[in-house]
């Protein structure tokens, strides 16, 4: 597992701090690169064990990059059995019971993505039980909660061939408060350490 931490926008370019194969600063993101399906789980399952709830995570990407194979790596650190967790295609949002409870909500067959508010979405953000995660979060826009982890998933270049490649890029952006101590606790958690005044240990790995 390769790890960056980005910044939040252009200004943020100036403080990035090379540290061999990886990099981290301090700032508001995380990007890291996966080579396959297993260490995508694990790098959800390290985010996983800091959730709590009342957490948002708003998922994006493009139809099989993975967004739903990331919710099992969460759901597994929730004590949710991840076998258990599938696209919320027809009932529209799942409820599934571990250790914490977890929402899941999926936007995609929606014409009116709004709609999952009435479908229950509005009252588990609401009452705050559970870790909420959202599959194309960004059909919500706006009304998705001020305080979340955005995680957008896509391939780290075009595919060459019809075999779509095993790798895929996680970019991680905490919006608020909560949104950027999760960014921090999953930089931890993937060996990233602190960053501290704007570097920190850059290792990901041994
Ligand atoms: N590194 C990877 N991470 C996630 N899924 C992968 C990876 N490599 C291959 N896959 C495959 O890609 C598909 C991802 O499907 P899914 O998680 O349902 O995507 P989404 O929910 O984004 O539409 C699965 O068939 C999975 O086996
Ligand atoms: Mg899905």
């Amino acid at each position: 597992m390769k790890a960056d931490t980005v910044g939040a926008g252009p200004r943020d370019e100036g403080r990035r701090a090379e540290a061999g194969p990886h990099m981290a600063v301090s700032g508001v993101g995380l990007e890291l690169a996966v080579a396959d399906e297993s260490e995508l789980q694990a790098a959800a399952g390290a985010l996983g064990r800091y959730l709590a709830p009342g957490d948002c995570i708003a998922l994006s990407g493009p139809l099989g990059a993975g967004k739903t194979t990331f919710t099992r790596g969460l759901a597994a650190a929730l004590g949710v059995d991840p076998g258990v967790v599938t696209s919320p295609t027809f009932a529209l949002l799942h409820h599934y019971h571990g250790r914490l409870p977890l929402c899941h909500a999926d936007t995609y067959r929606l014409d009116d993505p709004a709609e999952l508010w009435e479908l229950g979405l509005a009252d588990c953000l609401a009452e705050r039980q559970a870790v909420v995660v959202i599959e194309w979060a960004e059909r919500l826009r706006e009304s998705l909660p001020p305080e979340r982890l955005d995680v957008t998933i896509t391939w780290p270049r075009p595919a060459a061939s019809q075999a779509l490649p095993a790798g895929r890029v996680l970019q991680a952006v905490g919006r608020g408060r909560r949104g950027q101590e999760l960014v921090e606790a999953w930089r931890q958690a993937l060996g990233l350490g602190l960053a501290a005044g704007g570097r920190a240990d850059a290792r990901a790995g041994p």
